[in-house]
């Protein structure tokens, strides 16, 4: 069984990437951020302004843990954060489990974000000079997480489809 885990900071391309690898290599497909927001029935971003980072990391976990227990092969996107927590960081160490860290510059992630940070509730309100602060403290503390990846491809200047068969070669 063949469970491909998409990770990378916000903004890298895991959704787009996730879809286009399950569609090439005819697996379902999962986000996690879309599976969040059917089951709470809220936008991430709601759920922030809501009830708070810490229950939306509850449910994250919660979520993740049970789109892992599938008995099935898939191609799952997760969220920026959810492999720099103790408990999803453990389900994937599944010898089940390829991880692939989508890998972009700092420059790359602030460009993106400048125009697609509107939806995500850690980077809205920054300005686009904090963006680039924000960003760079960010990637330093989860790069640890992210560096265990089994596979890290990096992205910068490379279109979907290119980086899409990089990883397909790698499985
Ligand atoms: C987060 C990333 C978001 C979403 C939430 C928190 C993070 O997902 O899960 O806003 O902690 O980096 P994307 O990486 O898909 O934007």
């Amino acid at each position: 069984m063949n469970k491909i885990v998409l990770i990378g900071y916000m903004g890298v391309g895991k959704t787009v990437l996730g879809k286009k690898i399950s569609e090439n290599l005819k697996l379902a497909y999962y986000d996690l951020d879309d599976f969040i927001e059917k089951k709470v029935n809220l936008s991430v971003e709601d759920i922030f302004k809501s009830k708070g980072e810490i229950y939306f990391r509850r449910i994250e976990r919660d979520c993740f843990e049970e789109l892992m227990l599938k008995d099935e092969s898939f191609v799952l996107s997760v969220g920026g954060g959810t492999p720099c927590y103790y408990e999803n960081y453990k389900l994937l160490q599944d010898e089940n489990v390829i991880s692939v860290y989508l890998k972009a510059s700092i420059t790359m992630l602030v460009e993106r974000l400048k125009t697609e940070k509107k939806t995500r509730p850690l980077v809205a309100q920054l300005t686009d000079e904090q963006l680039l602060e924000f960003v760079g403290k960010h990637l330093f503390e989860r790069n640890f997480y992210y560096n265990k990846a089994k596979y890290t491809v990096e992205v910068d200047g490379k279109s979907i489809s290119k980086i899409s068969e990089e990883i397909i070669s790698l499985l």
